[in-house]
């Protein structure tokens, strides 16, 4: 018997008892695969391969995994790649968010139990990079992260089109009467043309950015392009990158940190993101034992300025944001709100990445401080009688004349009464009421669907309203806009206030004062807390997994047992 190398097939196994038998059963098997010996002997690159039919967003992984293969070849160690859930935002039922926690199940665990010595995790679509950071983080494996990059903007009719916030503004015009079913028809093959993920600063865009904040990748890698050659450049990287951790490695629990976590929060921030960033930032501090709290959030956000005029909030798609110096330009204006001593996956400190980065291009997409889209920034959190665990707002999306509002409230029960009822003309709504969506949180069956852009009820739409206060304890797209409070916590199905909601109830929101309060009177609460009952819990399958252990979304709606001891 020759020795075996301490890495890749060769770490320590004894699956079948015999550890020699274990190394030469697991060898002999390799080698059906047609490497030679000496291959079969280097240490290993695991690559996550999120290639799928049903995943848009990730058309460009088959040849995004064969540069990062090059990569690590180049640098003297055997790549693999293998397959894990991919999630693609539009495709799954109930909602992809339902699934984010089983892509990080599955992903640590096969972090965890296949024989590699680093990896590069090949994610892109919104759930995805989330989830691909959790697992990272407790399975605490050397890891690099490349995106599949955004894609580009689609030029029509003297516009650009990519993908959901032109999706919704047209659906909204379409259903005000002022597209016609024909032209929508016609759109609709106009929005998503290349390869790659939403073209604005919606969910996958801001974790992209968050994830290179976090030190996972090169900061110019948050935004190439998905078709730009530089796209292909980074693949190879990452393999370059991975063979590297193994000699010195940088794990997943050094770079995310409390400094690099709120760091994350800045940039969050600063680009007027995705709320649901938020939450799966949440759930990757808290799988590395880092607590966010949603009152130092909004503290952040109070000095944090918007700098980034992106859509969903503003004008440019991210090929701007990329061609206007990217996360480097953007990081360069917050150096001094910064903690500029995190390190990156390659070990370099946030100031060397950010001094290291590309000049300027231009203004017009990254604002200098001194000229802000917003003196602050994009979220605010709330509390109150509402939402004694909290809830927030993207106030960079929202109406700023609704931030003060006190109104009779409409309820609607669920996604299915929602949608029966908010195209009734018979529904009884003034442009002035608080439109409440109960029942759509995380404990439900909806799974925290993005219906919190609840839609603005038919005939008004008609009559030309085109923002309401709307509140849920569900999420929005990260593409979407309004005056829309979500993630309200403790949410409807385990039995928090908003379980108490009724039509014809008045609802505050201060934005001034940071609160979201019911004024009900507590003995008629009480009376309606008596007659709650909770929902039913579901009889099997990851649903049922799901329905135990979910947590709330101050917690990053993580399921609580994949959470690290203590936490
Ligand atoms: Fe995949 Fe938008 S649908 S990023
Ligand atoms: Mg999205």
């Amino acid at each position: 018997m020759t020795t075996k190398p301490p890495h890749g097939l060769g770490r320590d196994v004894a699956n079948y008892g015999d550890r020699e038998f274990s190394h030469y059963l697991r060898r002999s098997f390799a080698s059906s695969m047609g490497y030679s010996r000496a291959m079969l002997e280097k240490p290993i690159i695991g690559i996550a391969d999120t290639a799928s039919d049903y995943n848009n967003c990730h058309r460009g992984v088959p040849e995004l995994k064969e540069a990062v293969k090059r990569g690590v070849l180049a640098a003297g160690a055997l790549p693999f790649a293998f397959p894990t859930v991919s999630l693609c935002e539009p495709s799954l039922t109930p909602t992809s968010m339902h699934y984010r926690n089983l892509m990080a199940l599955d992903t640590e665990a096969m972090l965890s139990a296949q024989p590699m010595d680093a990896a590069v995790l090949i994610g892109g679509c919104d759930k995805t990079v989330p989830a691909q950071l959790m697992a990272a983080a407790s399975a605490d494996v050397p890891s690099a992260l490349l995106v599949t990059g955004p894609m580009l903007a689609q030029r029509f009719e003297g516009e650009r089109l990519a993908a959901c916030t032109d999706c919704r503004r047209y659906w909204a015009r379409y259903r005000a009467g002022d597209v016609s079913a024909e032209r929508i028809g016609e759109i609709e093959g106009k929005l998503a043309t290349t390869s790659g993920t939403c073209g604005v600063m919606g969910t996958a865009s801001t974790m992209a950015c968050l994830a290179a904040a976090l030190g996972f990748m090169p900061l110019m890698a948050a935004s190439a392009p998905a078709v730009h050659a530089d796209r292909l450049r980074f693949a190879e990287e990452a393999g370059t990158l991975a063979v590297q951790l193994i000699r010195h490695p940088i794990r997943p629990s050094q770079l995310i940190t409390p400094k690099s976590v709120e760091n994350a929060l800045r940039v969050l921030l600063s680009l007027g993101g995705s709320t649901n960033a938020l939450i799966h930032l949440t759930a990757i501090a808290g799988r590395a034992g880092v607590t966010i709290d949603l009152r130092r959030l909004d503290a952040l956000s109070e000095e944090t300025p918007v700098l980034v005029d992106l859509k969903p909030t503003g004008e440019g798609y991210m090929e701007d944001f990329h061609a206007a110096g990217g996360m480097v330009a953007l990081l360069r204006e917050l150096r001094d709100l910064l903690h500029l001593d995190t390190i990156d996956v390659y070990g370099r400190t946030l100031a060397e990445q950010i001094d290291a980065g590309p000049a300027f291009v231009d203004r017009t997409y990254i604002r200098a401080r001194e000229t802000p889209v917003s003196p602050v920034g994009g979220l605010v959190a709330l509390f109150g009688s509402l939402a004694p665990d909290g809830a927030i707002l993207k106030r960079s999306a929202a109406t700023p004349a609704l931030f003060e509002t006190e109104a009779r409230c409409l309820v609607f029960d669920g996604l299915e009464d929602l949608a029966s009822r908010i195209d009734d003309d018979a529904l009884e709504v003034t442009p002035q009421d608080i439109l409440i969506l109960k029942n759509a949180g995380p404990l439900t069956p909806a799974g925290m669907p993005e219906a919190g852009y609840l839609p603005i009820p038919r005939k008004l739409a008609r009559a030309g309203v085109k923002d309401m206060v709307r509140m849920s304890d569900c999420r929005m797209s990260g593409t979407a806009f309004g005056t829309i409070v979500l993630h309200i916590a403790p949410e409807a199905a385990a039995g928090g206030p908003l379980a108490l909601v009724e039509t014809g109830d008045r609802v505050r929101l201060s934005v001034r004062e940071r609160r979201l309060d019911l004024l009900v009177e507590e003995a008629e609460l009480g009376r309606r807390r008596a007659a709650w009952r909770p929902p039913a819990r579901p009889k099997r399958g990851w649903d049922r997994l799901v329905h135990d252990q979910v947590l709330q979304a101050p917690d990053g709606v993580d399921l609580g047992f994949l959470r690290p001891e203590g936490h």
